[in-house]
């Protein structure tokens, strides 16, 4: 749980102020409607059936397929990869509220601002120094790959001297500490406590946010120097996974897309060849959540990954997760050159820009791949092409689009499209029956484990775990029940496990705050992985017929492992013998 102090009041008033499906509507389609939940495309996890649920009444999500939950600040905390508080005052903005006074989320908002202020003032050195003394090598190698002088002030290139601690010198003479410019990964630890630049002699590029902060940077060597590209670490307000290079600019621009390309080179590149809507993933595979941040700028991204056989694997994958975040993709094939940058420098801007009007649409650029890797001078080959074919046309979800590409399909392999649309007809089918089963298996699967998905969260005492779940149940499902549990005297520390009996002790808490019993209010403190835990447990559908029955069952099973775990019959014995001994006492 979240160490924090944020009044409960204080959440109360904020959770009541936000409504979670306005909440999540700005990350998710919440598409379908069944009883009383809404649906969408889970943000958490590929799929393609929605499996997301939101449930206004209790103001709180849950997804069936990867089983993350929580209330409104949960899922902030996950999806903006923030900490509680941080996601506790980004709410509160949404919601129009002033933010919570607590030292905390005043410290962590300071210490995140101070690296950023100390990017900032790194991102000015590093600029003023390639126009100086000690940028004559990189300013050389800037012109020897002719990135001009506005385009390098657009994206603020910068100089690492070929120096220990040019940067770190810099920066302390203006204030900052040692640990400051360790935290912001500027500077690496050596030894006897003192410090070096982590970027030396590199063409820096700066990663700015879409907000237009200096979050990290990315280096290129100057020479043959290894690695060829040296990326900020993860800092607290850096993770590469996150962000995008140039995404900062490229939202601004007027072309209603992006193009998304492997290098900073391409990028810069690019943007000075009028291409201003270039953006590149930082040195690591796409993940979906830039995918999802793409989709915040743009419906639609080109992709123009390199040529070589890694490129075209990571065109295949990116397609697929652009695709699930609800992008529409299309590839540019490129010819004689291996990447955007080399293409430009070769053929020229013009050329890049015919090449943008001749993008393929995935299903077309995957039907060519296909094509072309299937010996189609054969009958064998001809037919792997059609099975490739009718699986592809088959992951299309439109009737029409399967028709369209079905009979492009059946041109290029020589046959009808009547044949073509009877194996898909036929695959199809096959297709769901195999998802029914699926779904079935998951089904078994997740009522046969009990423990948590999150493995940060383990039930010790698998026993003890379920008849606490069901405490914690009992009293959801009729919070009267709770009256019930104080009779028992059952107090949280006979729980097993401390997620479990953290709850329990906050419901007993509300109540005897004489607070209406609020779920959503305590989730909010904890954890993504423990918030979905809970989520876990109260999303099982439970309905007995006496709740308080039901209370006094599970109560008694707590304190019968307990009994069992505490040495059992000696520990009974000497209690016994201990009631006997005040027996005599009193007489
Ligand atoms: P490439 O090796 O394709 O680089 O890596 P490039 O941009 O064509 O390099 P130039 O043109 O020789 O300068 C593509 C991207 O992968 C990341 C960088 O973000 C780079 O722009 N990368 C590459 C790294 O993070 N580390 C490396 O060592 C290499
Ligand atoms: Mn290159």
């Amino acid at each position: 749980m979240a160490v924090t102090r944020i009044s409960e009041a204080y959440i109360e008033e904020l959770l009541a102020r936000v409504n979670i499906e306005d909440v999540v509507s700005s990350y998710v389609n919440l598409t379908k409607r069944t009883g009383a939940n809404r649906f969408g495309l889970c943000p958490f996890h590929g799929e393609k059936t929605p499996s997301f649920s939101v449930n206004p009444d209790r103001q709180m999500f849950y997804c069936f397929g990867c089983h993350k939950g929580g209330g409104a600040v949960n899922f902030i905390m996950e999806i903006e990869n923030l900490p509680y508080p941080d996601a506790v005052v980004f709410l509160a903005k949404k919601a129009g509220m002033r933010p919570p006074d607590t030292g905390e989320s005043r410290e962590s908002a300071s210490r995140r601002n101070r690296i950023l202020e100390l990017n900032r003032d790194a991102a000015r050195y590093y600029r003023d120094a390639l126009f100086g003394d000690k940028g004559r090598a990189a300013l050389g190698y800037m012109a020897r790959r002719k990135i001009g002088k506005p385009v390098s002030t657009r994206f603020g290139l910068g100089a690492a001297p070929d120096e220990w601690s040019a940067l770190t010198d810099a920066m302390q003479s203006k204030g900052y500490k040692k640990t400051e410019l360790l935290e912001a990964g500027l500077a690496k630890s050596g030894k006897n406590g003192s410090v070096y630049d982590t970027f030396r002699d590199r063409l820096l590029f700066p990663v700015i946010d879409v907000r237009g902060s200096v979050i990290g940077f990315s280096g290129r060597a100057l020479g043959d120097g290894e690695p060829k590209y040296l990326n900020s670490p993860d800092t607290p307000v850096f993770s590469k996974s996150r962000n995008l290079f140039a995404l900062n600019l490229a939202k601004k621009s007027k072309a209603g897309k992006l193009l998304l390309v492997e290098g900073n080179v391409d990028v810069v590149s690019l943007h000075q060849a009028g291409i201003d809507y270039a953006v590149a993933s930082l040195g690591t595979a796409l993940t979906e959540g830039q995918a999802r941040l793409m989709k915040r700028f743009s419906s639609e991204v080109l992709l123009c990954y390199d040529g070589d056989e890694a490129g075209l694997r990571a065109t295949e994958r990116a397609i697929g997760i652009l695709e699930l975040a609800g992008l529409n993709v299309r590839v540019l094939r490129m010819k004689d050159a291996k990447d955007p940058d080399e293409f430009i420098v070769k053929f020229g801007a013009d050329a890049f820009a015919a090449l943008l009007d001749g993008s393929e649409n995935r299903v077309d650029y995957r039907l060519r791949e296909l094509y072309a890797k299937s010996a189609p001078g054969t009958d064998e080959g001809r037919l792997a092409f059609v099975k490739g074919a009718v699986s592809l046309l088959c992951d299309l979800n439109s009737p029409a689009e399967r028709e369209l590409y079905g009979r492009k399909a059946a041109e290029k392999a020589g046959i009808s499209y009547e044949s073509v649309e009877s194996e898909i007809a036929r695959e199809l089918k096959s297709r769901s029956r195999r998802e029914t089963a699926k779904i079935r298996r998951e089904e078994v699967q997740v009522r046969r484990s009990v423990q948590p998905r999150d493995r940060a969260v383990r039930y010790e005492n698998e026993v003890s775990a379920v008849a606490e779940q069901g405490v914690i149940r009992c009293i959801l499902f009729d919070p009267e029940t709770i009256g019930e549990a104080r009779k028992l005297g059952l107090a949280a520390e006979e729980f097993t496990s401390p997620l479990l009996g953290a709850v329990y002790e906050r419901l007993l808490a509300q109540d005897e705050a004489e607070r209406r019993i609020n779920l959503n209010v305590i989730i909010a403190r904890f954890t993504p992985g423990e918030a979905s835990e809970i989520m876990r447990v109260v999303s099982d559908p439970f309905r007995p017929e006496d709740a308080a029955a039901a209370l006094r069952d599970c109560a008694e099973k707590i304190r019968a492992e307990k009994a069992n775990r505490s040495g059992g019959a000696e520990e009974r014995a000497l209690a016994v013998w201990r009631q006997k001994q005040k027996g005599v006492g009193e007489k």
